[in-house]
């Protein structure tokens, strides 16, 4: 964004339906009439859509469900751009059959969030959060050998399931990091010179499982993958294993990963996203070998500016620049978006 509009009478609206970092906030604050929402109120889907009335714009998280009755009665809605990379709170055909374009907030957010990802398997692997709950208990009496024992990370084998960029990214911490054998599994198989730089080997997404000693799920939310890890793939896995998911909850059936975890089908696991969150699962809050953590892997401040940066910039390219959107989602249908454009 470098031009402010000439006259603020003319300037688009826009909600901003969650609170934003002040900075990015005030930016937009030059280019649209900004309705905002920094006290963070939780708003239904009636008065999400009751805020959009008369707005060309939306800046959203992952939290508001973009769908065909939200766009049926937001005419004027143009543009939707989400501050998160995932995008399965779009209904995306019904948006484009709507006219309205969305888009997301890839990049700016990989290497932390792959930070955090190895974190989460260091912490899963190495029992630290167990280990801190046992000493604050007081249980800590005496050094024994086998005392909160866990597996080894460095030198093992990593099954990495979703291979786009944070997969990429976790790839060449486990490679290059702590030598680990790199297994991934994807939709499709990466170009050899992306494979190479990561030292990540194809494979079918069975004898990941069963090979790996840690596996790390960083696959979008999809119809298809919905429950992609349930109790028949929990089944193939070692019971030395340790299951990381921070991609979207659904992508696991937590209830089969609890009743895996209490049965000791599989040794651990460090979970970031859950099925309904924020409610998980009582049968996980109720074990102590999952690590559980509030939907974190990207939230460094910098990194949360720079997703609400790329969400205000995608607003300002489509509604003042008259532009395509920089990071898009979908090709809005042409015939629905000049009728709604014009309306
Ligand atoms: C993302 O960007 O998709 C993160 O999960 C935050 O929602």
């Amino acid at each position: 964004m470098t031009m402010p509009a000439a006259n603020p009478a003319s300037q688009p609206a826009i909600l901003v339906a969650r609170a934003i970092p002040p900075q990015v906030l005030a930016r937009l604050q030059q280019y649209f009439q900004v309705q905002d929402n920094q006290d963070d109120v939780q708003w239904s889907a009636t008065e999400l859509a009751q805020q959009l009335q008369g707005k060309q714009g939306l800046l959203a998280t992952g939290s508001e469900r973009i769908d065909a009755a939200l766009l049926a009665a937001c005419p004027q809605l143009r543009m939707v751009a989400n501050m998160a990379v995932g995008f399965n709170n779009f209904d995306v055909p019904a948006m484009t059959a709507a006219g309205v374009l969305g888009s997301n907030a890839p990049d700016v957010l990989t290497q932390t969030t792959a930070d955090f990802g190895f974190a989460l398997l260091m912490a899963t692997a190495r029992r630290i959060t167990e280990g801190e709950h046992y000493l604050r208990r007081g249980q800590w009496q005496r050094w024994r050998y086998d005392m909160l024992v866990g597996a080894e990370v460095h030198g093992s084998t990593l099954g990495i399931i979703g291979m786009g960029r944070i997969g990429q990214a976790i790839a060449r911490r486990a490679a290059h990091g702590f030598g680990m054998r790199v297994l991934y599994h994807n939709r499709s198989r990466l170009p050899a010179e992306v494979e190479e730089q990561c030292a990540a080997h194809y494979t079918s997404k069975v004898d990941l499982l069963r090979q790996a000693d840690h596996v790390m799920l960083v696959l979008p939310y999809t119809a298809e993958n919905h429950h992609c890890i349930a109790a028949p793939e929990l089944a193939l896995m070692q019971p030395t294993a340790t299951l990381v998911n921070i991609a979207r909850g659904g992508i696991v059936d937590d209830a089969a990963l609890a009743q895996a975890l209490r049965q000791g089908q599989i040794a651990a696991a460090g979970l970031d996203v859950f099925e309904g969150e924020p409610q998980v699962h009582p049968d996980l809050l109720a074990l102590s070998n999952v690590v559980l953590t509030p939907h974190i892997a990207s939230a460094t401040m910098p990194t949360r500016i720079a997703m609400a940066q790329l969400a205000a910039d995608n607003l300002h390219a489509v509604l003042v620049a008259g532009q395509e959107p920089l990071t898009p989602v979908n090709q809005a249908d042409p015939v629905a978006r000049a009728r709604r454009w014009a309306g």
